[in-house]
């Protein structure tokens, strides 16, 4: 019996890490030639399950494999002395001895006799900034890469979070080979780029993660069963695109109820795939989408409920009206749901979830009842619609 290369859960990096090329072959270059440009400081923002943080360690792992020093950590709190005290020094016993000897010259840090253990050196005031300019000097500026995943906004965290950007800001501006990348939820990275004294996050680049195209989520099941050592029926292939709807989360759970079906066998039918759906669905609905329901306002659940009883696209004016408010006002609620992730524009005056299954959660939180089709290019969803449930 084979276990199974699906890995449904957070933080779990994917096998086959589909999508977004562009970015990855970017960050290549970057990395390779030090062609740092607009990549300077990425925000990544998308709800739960949406692949951040498995971006982030793909991200690490490039940098890496191109000899970047990569210092990687959760926001919250004690975030500056979690990497000053220990993720720093821990780098820094991983160089080699000639670079270690350097730094010793460099007086923030004293090592042993053979260069083995760090300590700060007490007369100096320890400060970030100071660290990063002496790791870069050791290593010929061969390149920095910070890593910042579950950026939240509340207020300790964000005061820890900030005194941290503006540490990284000065290294930027000494004209460092530094990378900084910070993710999370969109509206808790909202919160950070309004704090004062971040002007250089206010430039970041911004990626926002949705789902998957069916082309990338096709590649994803079928790479991953085959390196799993099985074969993949197309009609299993169809169906568990189709269940997945591109979101990654729920395109590793789905794969991996399939490829537990029925272990043995030689590949995945249609008929594992089938007896996956349900499962998959209702683990979904229970991790990712209760939470991701969960972060938002009271005012924005409000909006997902006027959408719910319809069950195509929804009439910007019924969801006004069923919301008892004027049609400006929807509109900000529109708009916040729209940046965040959860709504999409499908057409003039016209929205539906971005995110799979979400109505039916909202369903099943209140209970209410109808409107019409069509919706822009959304990556080829199209032809994959979601199954009746
Ligand atoms: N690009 C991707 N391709 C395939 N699977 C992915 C991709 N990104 C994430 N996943 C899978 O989705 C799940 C959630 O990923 P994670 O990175 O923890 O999301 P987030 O940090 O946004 O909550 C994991 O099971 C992971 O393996
Ligand atoms: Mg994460």
């Amino acid at each position: 019996m084979s276990n199974s290369p699906f890995r449904p859960g957070y933080s779990r990096m994917p096998l086959v890490f589909g999508g977004h090329e562009r970015t990855v072959r970017e960050f290549e270059n970057v990395f390779q030639n030090f062609d740092i440009g607009e990549n300077q400081s990425v925000l990544v923002s998308g709800l739960r399950g949406a692949g951040k943080t498995s971006m982030l360690g793909t991200l690490g792992d490039l940098a890496a494999a191109h000899g970047w020093t990569v210092i990687r950590e959760d926001a919250g709190t004690g975030l500056l002395s979690r990497v000053m005290d220990s993720r720093i020094p821990q780098i820094l016993g991983t160089f080699d001895r000639d670079t270690r000897m350097r730094l010793t010259r460099l007086g923030i840090w004293e090592f042993t006799a053979d260069f083995d253990y760090v300590e700060r050196k007490r007369e100096v005031t320890p400060l970030l900034r100071d660290d990063l300019a002496a790791i870069a000097q050791a290593t010929d500026d061969r390149g920095i890469l910070v890593l910042v995943d579950e950026v939240s906004s509340r207020k300790s965290a964000l005061d820890e979070l900030s005194r941290f950007a503006l540490e990284l800001s000065h290294a930027i501006a000494e004209g460092l080979n530094i990378v900084v990348v910070f993710a999370g939820v969109k509206i808790e990275l909202d919160e950070l780029l309004a704090q004062p004294h971040l002007t250089f996050l206010r430039r970041s680049r911004q990626l926002i993660f949705r789902r998957l195209s069916a082309e990338a989520t096709r590649r994803v099941i079928r790479e991953t069963t085959e390196a799993g050592g099985r074969k993949l029926a197309l009609d299993a292939e169809e169906h568990l695109i189709t269940t997945s709807q591109g979101y990654p989360y729920l395109v590793q759970l789905v794969g991996d109820y399939a490829w537990r079906n029925n272990p043995d066998a030689d590949g995945i039918t249609l008929e594992d795939a089938e007896s996956a759906r349900e499962k998959a669905i209702s683990e979904v609905e229970e991790r990712v989408i209760s939470r991701v329901y969960r972060d938002l306002s009271e005012k924005d659940r409000e909006f997902l409920q006027a959408m719910s009883p319809d069950d195509g696209v929804s009439k910007m004016g019924s969801i006004a009206d069923r919301m008892g408010v004027s049609p400006q006002y929807a509109n900000i609620y529109k708009q916040r749901l729209i940046d965040s992730g959860y709504v999409q524009m499908a057409g003039r005056g016209f929205v539906d979830f971005s995110l799979p299954y979400l109505r039916e959660y909202v369903r099943t939180v209140v209970s209410t009842t109808s409107a019409s089709p069509r919706e822009p290019d959304n990556g080829g969803w199209d032809e994959f619609p979601p199954p009746k449930r």
